[in-house]
């Protein structure tokens, strides 16, 4: 376990080159079982839930070789098809191996994956549409066995658009007999990214990116190369804390149009934001206001992964503005954490309203999630005097060296290790 210690009074400015999307890794990791010869992924990002997907691949008996952020990866001697409870519990992300190993071998045992602090993340949607297209699915001891004899495609409506959902539908429904039309489908950049990775494969899906998604099952895919698109959220955590600390920053390899909703905001909050050619550049806000609301949505609403930030940011901005979270029930965590740096923050239920103005003050805090935990170092770099931020095992997860990543843009943090567990 380990904590950050960040100095507050540093701009947060200068140029870096985002790193390859976790949300995009993580399904497309798992599809590799789909392809029965080599994948070689481009621009993996060194994150520990990465290498723990790294570490399932292999445990199922996949070859894999690593060149720097190049993988390699060789599914043609898969000896099992079960997946350890614990590995489930940890990371959620894990139960799309259940339509990768279904595709693959039409069988998979998968630890029930539990929930997290940010909600319950239960897998109804992706279990029912399962059914629906043939599997069968026991629940015994913690653990899903599931099997079947034909994958039949079928008309899945889902009622959210549910992003884990829509990628495990697509990981079955592109090996199935017969066509499958995923509606209301989830439309993340991510998903967009799942579905060229197959269909790269030799996977036949049409209209990913829109609600609705035609799939024509296939009965062999092929290996390809592929190079993970940047990391929507890694860039808005890093525009965010330039704007909370008056820098200047410009980023590069970022697609404008999977930023769009925050963009907006930024606009609204007095963020002048441009794109260069391949890089998206912000100024130093001469003035931060709020006097907005904020919900957060499905793509292309305001993205629930970037909420927590720009909680932190308009602590700081003039006005008073409300965030609405539509997406998990438990995603205000963060705010506990920065009532206790000074900030003025009132929830009720799905609900936060921010009072600006701010004089944010260094402190003891502690995250309880990803997102949550890297919304309090933006908040540490904003504060006066010196912040600790428990809860390092969280950012680990899901941004790589983000010590190195803000101290080369002239962010004051260090990593220590905790000698005493995160509350
Ligand atoms: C993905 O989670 C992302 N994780 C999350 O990012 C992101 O916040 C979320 O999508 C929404 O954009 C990965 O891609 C690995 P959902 P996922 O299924 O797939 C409910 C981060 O910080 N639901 O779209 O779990 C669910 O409870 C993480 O990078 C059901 O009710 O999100 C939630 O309220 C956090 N039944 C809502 O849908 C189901 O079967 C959205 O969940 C599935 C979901």
């Amino acid at each position: 376990m380990g904590h950050y210690v960040v100095e507050g009074g540093h701009k947060i400015s200068g140029e870096f080159t985002v790193h390859g999307s976790k949300n995009a890794c993580l399904p497309i990791l798992a599809a590799t079982l789909l392809a029965e010869d080599e994948v070689v992924l481009e621009n993996c990002p060194n994150i520990s839930d990465f290498n723990q997907t790294i570490a399932i691949l292999e445990r199922l008996g996949c070859t894999i070789t690593q060149e720097n952020r190049t993988y390699t990866i060789d599914t043609s001697k898969i000896d099992s098809v079960e997946i350890k409870e614990e590995t489930v519990q940890k990371m959620r992300s894990s139960i799309l191996f259940l339509g990768a190993l279904l595709g693959r071998t039409k069988k998979a045992i998968l630890g029930y994956p539990g929930g997290c602090t940010i909600g319950k993340r239960p897998i109804d949607l992706h279990l029912n549409s399962f059914e629906k297209m043939g599997i069968c699915i026991e629940e015994e001891d913690g653990f899903l066995h599931c099997s079947t004899s034909h994958i039949l495609g079928y008309h899945i409506y889902l009622p959210y658009p549910s992003v884990g959902a829509t990628e495990n539908i697509l990981l079955l429904a592109v090996k199935a007999e017969g066509a499958t039309v995923i509606h209301n489908a989830a439309q993340e950049p991510e998903i967009v990214a799942l579905a060229e990775f197959l269909r790269r494969c030799g996977g036949e899906i049409y209209g990913a990116g829109t609600s609705t998604i035609f799939i024509e099952g296939v009965t062999k895919l092929h290996g390809t190369n592929f190079c993970f698109p940047f990391d929507r959220i890694e860039a808005t955590t890093l525009l965010c804390a330039s704007a909370m600390t008056g820098g200047d920053i410009a980023l590069a390899g970022v697609e404008i149009s999977h930023m769009s909703a925050t963009l907006d905001v930024f606009e609204k909050i007095g963020c002048i934001w441009q794109q260069k050619g391949n890089w998206l550049t912000m100024e130093p806000p001469k003035q931060l206001y709020s006097n907005l609301t904020i919900k957060t949505g499905p793509f292309p609403l305001f993205p629930t992964d970037a909420q927590p930030f720009f909680a932190s940011l308009l602590t700081l901005a003039e006005g008073t503005c409300m965030i609405i979270e539509t997406v998990f029930e438990q995603r205000f965590r963060h705010c506990k954490e920065l009532c206790k740096m000074g900030a003025q923050i009132d929830i009720n239920g799905q609900r936060a309203k921010i009072y600006g103005n701010a004089h944010l003050m260094g402190t003891e805090v502690y995250g309880t999630d990803l997102r949550g935990t890297a919304a309090l170092i933006l908040a540490g770099f904003a504060a006066e005097g010196t912040t600790t931020i428990h809860g390092a095992e969280f950012v680990e997860r899901g941004y790589e060296d983000i010590t190195g990543m803000f101290t080369s843009l002239g962010g004051q943090i260090q990593l220590l290790e905790s000698c005493h567990e995160s509350k």
